[in-house]
């Protein structure tokens, strides 16, 4: 694969793709990490005496109030904040505005570009990776950097178009994903797979993959319900997918002695700010319950499995870790789990924000910045935005 470090750089412009999609909430970005990740390579441009037109999405553009929401001018701010005077930001995405400020701007320098899916009003142009628009941004440039590991599963223009066009090469954070999530193929054993969060229709394909290599799957999260409604228990008020009940069975009748349920979950029967915290086990569960966290004997079967493992892949918190009570499971897990096994890798979603609220993405081995993208890379390392880097 090709790297920016195969890239001569000086007097060359690149067009970099990163992933600057942060979370905002009532207009302040929650978690900066996408940004702070990006710089290593942005830097290392600019030092070589590139310039640099960075890229990327922010949020979905279906209408023009999502433009409103996902101006990329916030994410200028902050990366500004992160490295003062060498970022500029151009409200365009296309256009010959962008072409002469992209001419004009010195080596040494960069510039950010808006939000690349406003161009996907009105005509789906970036996620639809028009060619006019794939060759427009092409020409805007020299080389073409990937560095947005959190798209790589997509086929748009601005993280695959382009590099139909121009010579293409990853950046220093797709290394360091890839890398990363390459132990996985052949991990020490005994290799430990934890599944939470809320939806079996979201994990479908990287259940399917990772149960063959995978020792054991701890299941947790609101998905275990399905599991056990397919184990013929009855979960109350606890969310579940009926649709995927008979998937669940056929799971647990080809690979029932290697996916682990819960035995008991944290849960209430009124689901308020505050709400009272009660354990149930599994198999006396109240009509009006409602299940939301592994409860104390489920900790410590996951624990006794953990004892021995070498190798954790975490994707998804094991309960409803947007309430403070509900995270005890993910942290009792967690910090067991960074304390006695070897490398602990978390992806793929929610089970980073989870671990850096416990505050403890500082002891994992690496936490990868991709949500689907980092499970259809273990599912499948050929990916879009990866298919051109040579
Ligand atoms: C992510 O947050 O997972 C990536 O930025 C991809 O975003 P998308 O699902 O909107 O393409």
């Amino acid at each position: 694969m090709k790297t920016i470090l195969d890239l001569y750089l000086k007097n060359r412009t690149v067009i970099l793709r990163c992933d600057l999609n942060v979370s905002i909430k009532n207009g302040k970005i929650i978690d900066d990490t996408k940004i702070k990740e990006s710089l290593k390579t942005i830097k290392y441009i600019l030092d070589q005496g590139g310039k640099v037109v960075i890229m990327s999405h922010l949020g979905k553009i279906k209408t023009e109030e999502d433009k409103q929401k996902n101006d990329m001018k916030i994410v200028y701010e902050r990366l500004n904040e992160l490295l003062p005077d060498k970022i500029s930001f151009i409200n365009e995405t296309s256009g010959l505005k962008l072409k002469k400020a992209v001419k004009k701007l010195e080596y040494g320098k960069g510039l950010l570009i808006q939000n690349t899916r406003y161009e996907d009003l009105p005509k789906n142009k970036e996620s639809g990776c028009d060619k006019k628009l794939s060759k427009f941004w092409a020409k805007l440039g020299d080389f073409y950097v990937n560095d947005a590991f959190g798209t790589i599963h997509r086929m748009h223009a601005s993280n695959y178009g382009i590099s139909n066009y121009l010579e293409s090469a990853v950046g220093f954070l797709i290394m360091k994903e890839l890398e990363n999530l390459n132990r996985l193929d052949n991990p020490k054993r005994p290799f430990v797979v934890i599944m939470g969060g809320s939806k079996i229709s979201d994990k479908i394909g990287i259940i399917k993959s990772l149960i063959k290599q995978a020792d054991y799957i701890l299941i947790g999260g609101a998905m275990a319900f399905t599991f056990l409604e397919a184990k013929g228990y009855r979960v109350g008020r606890s969310l579940f997918e009926e649709k995927y009940i008979d998937y669940c069975k056929e799971l647990l009748k080809h690979y029932g002695d290697r996916l682990i349920l819960p035995v008991d979950v944290y849960g209430t029967y009124n689901l308020t700010e505050k709400p009272d915290v009660i354990l149930q086990d599994v198999e006396n569960i109240p009509n009006d319950f409602i299940g939301l966290d592994i409860g104390d004997e489920t900790i410590k079967l996951f624990q006794s499995i953990l004892k021995n493992t070498k190798t954790i892949f975490w994707n998804g918190p094991l309960g409803a870790y947007e309430y403070e009570k509900f995270r005890y499971g993910t942290n009792e897990t967690l910090k067991y789990a960074t304390k006695n096994v070897e490398t602990v890798i978390l992806g793929g979603g929610d089970i980073v924000g989870c671990s850096n609220l416990l505050d403890l993405t500082k002891d994992v081995t690496f936490a990868s910045t991709g949500g689907g993208a980092t499970l259809k890379y273990l599912e499948d390392h050929n990916q879009p935005g990866l298919r051109n880097m040579k």
